[in-house]
């Protein structure tokens, strides 16, 4: 289905970048229907020279053209600027989709002709690896093909699951911005094995291990993960010892409330965008 899919990128910074690394590693994806617009021509230079695809600055209209898919992968906050370049150029058998955080739905509608199909898309930065924890949300104007040839694209780079919007947030903190909560508990749980005498760079190393060993455990088998800390915990034994101390000073109440302020805070910026959005309407 995808060797005729045309895909067109609008930005490709750390998230963009991810994407089209993942995509061209899986090579079900050819570079000539690949293509890129960013903002600076350095970073198209850099690109083109790496990637071996159409990378342009400045030309997000142009690059539009002949799409089927349009990936809009921008800081949220010029997202609006980059509908209104490409909307007199639009044609309505092609599908935006969008990865920008906290940028509702409603909010691209109201840029764009009524029936233009969109997908709202929260991956994360593990595309780059095709690890991708993905979510979708297509708008009404998505037909049931849309829709599937939107997800066979992010199952290329990861996992996807469908959901409706109100859980959009909710996933951003989870899924979007998950990735750093997980590298921030790795760098700890490395340097708790130095203070217990391990060297730097090994710890380093059984520290990212021991994180991928037990997401796979958590990944491919049917025990959970409560199950899996009774398999290796012991009474009165070392796990016990640690598990104690993150109870005791509320690790899991702190990564709970970590990931419902990043759900808050995807909330606040999404209502902040759509202030924004009526006021210049408005003027
Ligand atoms: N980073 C993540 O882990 C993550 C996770 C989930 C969702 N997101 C969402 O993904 C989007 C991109 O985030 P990011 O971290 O990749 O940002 P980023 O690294 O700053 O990349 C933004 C890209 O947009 C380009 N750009 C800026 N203005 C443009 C314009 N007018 N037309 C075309 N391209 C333009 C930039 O080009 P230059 O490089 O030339 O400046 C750059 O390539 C954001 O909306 C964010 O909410 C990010």
């Amino acid at each position: 289905m995808l060797q005729d899919t045309q895909i067109t990128l609008l930005g490709a910074g750390r998230l963009g970048e991810a994407l089209l690394r993942g995509l061209l590693d899986t090579g079900a994806v050819s570079r000539t229907l690949l293509r890129a617009s960013v903002a600076s021509t350095e970073r198209a230079q850099y690109l083109t020279q790496r990637y071996s695809i159409d990378t342009a600055a400045g030309s997000n209209a142009a690059a539009v053209s002949g799409a089927d898919i349009v990936i809009i992968a921008v800081k949220p906050a010029k997202v609006g600027s980059v509908l209104r370049e490409i909307r007199p150029v639009l044609r309505p058998s092609q599908v935006i989709v969008s990865l920008a955080a906290a940028v509702r739905l409603r909010l691209i509608e109201a840029q764009l002709q009524p029936s233009t199909p969109i997908v709202r898309a929260m991956p994360n930065i593990a595309m780059a690896l095709r690890q991708s924890a993905t979510a979708l949300c297509p708008n009404a104007a998505v037909t049931d093909e849309q829709r599937t040839l939107v997800a066979s694209v992010f199952r290329l780079v990861g996992e996807v699951a469908f959901v409706e919007e109100e859980a959009i947030d909710g996933v951003t903190a989870l899924a979007g911005s998950g990735p750093a909560l997980i590298f921030y508990l790795l760098e700890a749980l490395a340097e708790g094995g130095r203070r217990a005498g391990v060297s730097g760079p090994v710890a380093d190393a059984l520290a990212r291990q021991t994180l991928l060993g037990a997401a796979r455990l958590a990944l491919e088998t049917e025990v959970s993960p409560s199950e899996w800390i009774e398999q290796v915990k012991t009474p009165a034994g070392t796990t016990i010892a640690g598990l104690e101390v993150l109870e005791r000073d509320g690790v899991r109440q702190a990564l709970i409330e970590a990931v419902t302020a990043a759900a808050r805070r995807a909330r606040d910026i999404a209502d902040e965008l759509e202030a924004e959005l009526e006021t210049e309407l408005e003027t």
